[in-house]
């Protein structure tokens, strides 16, 4: 209860904010974080901003995955099936009943709007019902609070060994990743400030750099696609499955990524551009296979072969990884940050963290994969800091989604 009797007390008085303070040394504070903005229905629970208690994802994708992307009345649907079962198994793995969780937090923008409120309106009435305190997230910036998390509780356990070889002094080369839902590899700290978070999923591209938790500057970001999307799509006209991140980069390994010269868009500032380059390689797939401009992009792949297939992932992922990794050192240099992380689906390529590894002088910890893509864990550890640094409750009788909201 103690979330509870923080929030009546949010008075701002030093007073209640030091035995907040000291509350929190004392007791645990456990948050169930809920994540429905695209097509994961998940939910976590996490201890004190750096302990996860457990972490469930329930992926309608298998279902979007004969439509070639997410279908927002389908991803709506399945969120309705399953976020109670989920929310349940969040509860028993991390061994917790409803007098164990101090406050529920869940993401209310951005995402796609009847996938948001599925998570929306279940948050709601479970905070009524139990009484609990209800925090609104931003998807993108919970992205960015998985890379807090650092401790493991009971149930599930800790990997040993590097992913990335970056902090083990290697050459950032991704190990193969144990097939174990319960296992995770996680940094032995918690990044400090000022913080450059280079955020990179389906729906985001940005630059973020955090002065201090809640107190950030956007720097640029996408002005078209975002690097994701720009994955997906190239994967559609290599005729890959979706989501297109995870096969591309897997084709791209055999593929020579020199073969193809793709343009990189030089944007102002910090900003970045993603639909040239996706044009450019639709050009170049109809130019290998003698077609003009008109010939439909859905027939493409049948006619390529398997070699022009992995050169085309490897050249593109290489210049779309470089788009980032170029303006990612531009801002390093620019601000001298103390610490960087990777936040969204996109931090799991392999490319990136390698060229990562290479243009930015400090150990980098990335977050275990499946804490990379879509989770409850980083909403939950977005909801302690909420709670920690006195950040306002919402309305568990008014909240609603904003499937536009930005950082
Ligand atoms: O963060 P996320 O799970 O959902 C959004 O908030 O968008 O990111 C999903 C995106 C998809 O576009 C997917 O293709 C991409 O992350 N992705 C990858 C990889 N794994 C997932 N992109 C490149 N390489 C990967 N290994
Ligand atoms: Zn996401």
């Amino acid at each position: 209860m103690l979330a509870n009797t923080l929030t009546e007390d949010r008075s701002g008085s030093a007073y209640i904010k030091q035995s907040n303070q000291l509350l929190y040394t004392l007791l645990k504070m456990r948050v169930l974080g809920i994540e429905t903005s695209c097509d994961e229905t998940a939910a976590a629970v996490v201890e004190d901003g750096h302990r996860l208690l457990s972490n469930i994802v329930a992926s309608s994708m298998d279902l979007h995955a004969q439509y070639g992307g997410v279908v927002p009345e389908i991803a709506a649907r399945s969120h309705i099936e399953v976020i109670l079962p989920v929310i349940h198994e969040a509860l028993q793995t991390a061994s917790c009943s409803w007098d164990d969780i101090d406050a529920i937090a869940v993401t209310y923008g951005a995402g796609l709007g009847g996938s948001l409120l599925i998570g929306v309106m279940t948050a709601r009435t479970l905070a009524i019902a139990h009484d609990k305190p209800l925090y609104a997230c931003n998807h993108v910036e919970g992205h960015v609070y998985a890379n807090f998390l650092t401790d493991i509780g009971p149930t599930l356990s800790r990997r040993p060994e590097f992913i990335s070889g970056s902090r083990a002094g290697g050459n950032g080369i991704l190990k193969p990743v144990q097939n174990d839902e319960s296992s995770y590899m996680l940094p032995e700290k918690q990044p400090k400030f000022p913080m450059l978070a280079i955020i990179v999923s389906g729906g985001h591209s940005q630059l973020v750099l955090f002065r201090n938790h809640f107190d950030y500057s956007l720097l640029g970001r996408t002005q078209d696609d975002a690097i994701g999307e720009a994955f997906d799509k190239v994967a559609k006209i290599i005729g890959l499955p979706y989501p297109g991140g995870p096969s591309v980069s897997k084709l791209a390994e055999t593929g020579d990524p020199l073969a193809y010269k793709f343009p990189k868009a030089k944007m102002p500032g910090y900003d970045f551009s993603f639909s040239g380059l996706k044009t450019a390689v639709l050009r170049q797939a109809q130019a290998e296979i003698g077609e003009s401009y008109d010939f439909p992009s859905i027939k493409l792949s049948e006619r390529l072969s398997d070699a022009q297939k992995a050169n085309i992932a490897a050249s593109f992922q290489r210049v779309a990884v470089a788009t980032i990794v170029d303006k990612a050192k531009q801002a390093f240099q620019e601000f001298n940050p103390t610490s960087v992380v990777i936040a969204g689906g996109v931090a799991a390529n392999a490319e990136l963290r390698r060229q990562l590894t290479e243009a930015i002088p400090l150990p980098i910890d990335y977050p275990d994969l499946k804490l990379c893509t879509d989770n409850g864990a980083m909403i939950a550890t977005l909801g302690c800091f909420q709670i920690m640094h006195n950040q306002p409750a919402a309305d568990p009788y008014k909240l609603v989604p904003d499937p536009n909201l930005s950082m």
